[in-house]
C-alpha cells in the first residue's frame, strides 16, 4: 500500500499500456512490510532487527573511543578488493601478489581502491602457545611478507578471521583469542580486518564485536575493523561505537535477483552511516559474469547512492575493459566517496521504478532512475519531489554527458533492470 495509491494505479494502469512512467512527489511507501517489491521478506527482516535495535541499544549515537585508533580510518567508505566473491577458498600468496599488481596496473589504484583483502581459508591450525598459524602451503612466504609487498605498492593489505569459535570455512576463530590475534596482524602489518560471526552459538555480537574492537586498539595499530554478522542484532545500531563498518545482510550472488534484493532493501539504513562508520551491503559482484552490463551498471549505482564501501570481487588481473571502465568510472565513485558522507535513500518506489538520491558536499544531488521490471520504461523525476527549484543542471554520470538545464522535471528512458544516474545542481 502507498500513500500515492491513486498515482499508483494509475501510473499501473500507464505501464501495463507499454507508455511512460513517472514518479509523482510523496509516492513514498507507507512502511516496508507493505512494499510491493519482491524484497518483502527481506524488508521485514531488516524492519524487525530495526526495531530490535531501537529497543535494545542504548549506544546509537556514540562514536568509536577517542583513543582509538580506527577512529579516523575509513572517512570515506572503504575501497579495494576481496578475494571470496571469485576465488572463495582457493587463495594464496601469488593471487594476493599478482592482484596488487593488477590493482595497480589497471588504474583502480588511480581510481582510489587501496585496500587488497584475503578472506577465509589463509590459515589452518593454532601453535601450542595459541597464535594462528598460516597456511604455508598457500602463503610460503608468511602474510609479513605479503603485507609488505602489498605495501611496496602503495596500498593496503586485509585479511579476515570470525568472532566465534571457527571461520564459516571451519578454521580456527579467534573467540578467546581476541588480543593474541590483533596483536598477530599489527605486527605483520594488516590494515584492515574483516571478522565474521560463524560458529557463534550462545554469543552476543555486541559483546564479541566489542571484544575484538579493544584488542585492535590495544595492539596499537590503525586497523580498518569490517564487522560481518550479516544484519544479526540490528549492527546499524551500535556498530558505530565499534568498527567502521557492518554487515547489513547475508551474502551476495552473482545474480540480479540477490543484488537487487540487498541494495534495495537498504532504505531507512542512512541515519546510522557517515565518515568512519558505514553499512555495508556486501562485496560487489562486477565482473563475476552473472549479470548483464545493465545489471552490474544498477549494482555499481546503488552501491555508489548508498556509500557503501566498494570491494571489488572480481579477478582483477583479466578484467574486461567494460568491467574496468565500470568499476572505475570516476564521477560514478565521486558519489560514493563524496566527502558529506550521507547514504543516500530511497525518494520513490512504484511498481518497477525507483527514485533514490544522494545530497553531496557541493550542495548538488546524485540522483539514480532505477527500472527493476522486465522491459524499459520512461522514469520522470519531478523536482519537487526532491524540493528543489528550476532551473536544475542535469549531468549524466555513467556517460559524461551534460545534459543541459531542465525546468520542473526529467525523463529518461531506463532499460530493464538498469539505471540512469544524474547530478542535478543550480
Ligand atoms: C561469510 C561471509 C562472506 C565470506 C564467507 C567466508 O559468512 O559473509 O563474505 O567471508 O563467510 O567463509
Amino acid at each position: 500500500m502507498f500513500k500515492c495509491f491513486q498515482e499508483a494505479v494509475a501510473l499501473l494502469a500507464l505501464k501495463s499500456n507499454g507508455i511512460a512512467t513517472m514518479c509523482p512527489p510523496s509516492c513514498e511507501p507507507v512502511s516496508w512490510g507493505e512494499s510491493m517489491t519482491p524484497d518483502v521478506e527481506y524488508r521485514r527482516f531488516l524492519l524487525r532487527a530495526l526495531l530490535f535495535g531501537t529497543l535494545f541499544s542504548t549506544v546509537a549515537t556514540a562514536q568509536l573511543p577517542p583513543n582509538h585508533p580506527s577512529r579516523q580510518l575509513a572517512q570515506t567508505p572503504p575501497m579495494g578488493w576481496n578475494s571470496w566473491n571469485k576465488f572463495a577458498c582457493k587463495v594464496n600468496e601469488q593471487l594476493i601478489r599478482e592482484t596488487a599488481d593488477a590493482m595497480v596496473s589497471s588504474g583502480m589504484k588511480a581510481a582510489g581502491y587501496q585496500y587488497v583483502n584475503i578472506d577465509d581459508c589463509w590459515q589452518v591450525s593454532r601453535d601450542s602457545q595459541g597464535n594462528i598459524v598460516v597456511d604455508s602451503r598457500k602463503f610460503p612466504s608468511g602474510i609479513k611478507a605479503l603485507a609488505d609487498y602489498v605495501h611496496s605498492k602503495g596500498l593496503k593489505l586485509g585479511v579476515y578471521t570470525d568472532a566465534g569459535r571457527l571461520t564459516c570455512q571451519k578454521r580456527p576463530g579467534s573467540y578467546n583469542h581476541e588480543l593474541q590475534d590483533a596483536k598477530t596482524y599489527a605486527a605483520w602489518g594488516v590494515d584492515y580486518v574483516k571478522v565474521d560471526w560463524c560458529a557463534s552459538k550462545g554469543l552476543d555480537p555486541k559483546v564479541q564485536y566489542a571484544k575484538f574492537r579493544d584488542a585492535l586498539a590495544k595492539a596499537g595499530r590503525p586497523i580498518v575493523f569490517s564487522i560481518c554478522n550479516w544484519g544479526v542484532d540490528a549492527p546499524w545500531t551500535w556498530g558505530r561505537t565499534t568498527g567502521n563498518l557492518w554487515r547489513t545482510t547475508g551474502d551476495i550472488e552473482d545474480k540480479y535477483d540477490r543484488m537487487s534484493v540487498i541494495g534495495f532493501s537498504q532504505n531507512g539504513l542512512e541515519k546510522y552511516a557517515g565518515p568512519g562508520h558505514w553499512n555495508d551491503p556486501d562485496m560487489l559482484e562486477v565482473g563475476n559474469g552473472g549479470m548483464s552490463h545493465d545489471e552490474y551498471q544498477t549494482h555499481m549505482t546503488l552501491w555508489a547512492l548508498l556509500a557503501a564501501p566498494l570491494l571489488a570481487g572480481n579477478d582483477l588481473r583479466s578484467m574486461t575493459p567494460e568491467t574496468k571502465e565500470m568499476l572505475t568510472n570516476p564521477e560514478v565513485i565521486a558519489v560514493d566517496q563524496d566527502g558529506k558522507g550521507v547514504q543516500g535513500h530511497r525518494v520513490c518506489d512504484e511498481g518497477p521504478l525507483e527514485i533514490w538520491v544522494k545530497p553531496l558536499g557541493d550542495g548538488s544531488q546524485a540522483v539514480g532512475l532505477f527500472n527493476r521490471g522486465e522491459s524499459a520504461i520512461k522514469i520522470t523525476l519531478d523536482f519537487k519531489m526532491l524540493g528543489i527549484s528550476s532551473p536544475i543542471r542535469v549531468r549524466d554520470l555513467w556517460r559524461h554527458v551534460d545534459l543541459g538545464e531542465a525546468r520542473d522535471s526529467y525523463t529518461a528512458s531506463v532499460a530493464t533492470h538498469g539505471v540512469v544516474l544524474v547530478k542535478l545542481s543550480k
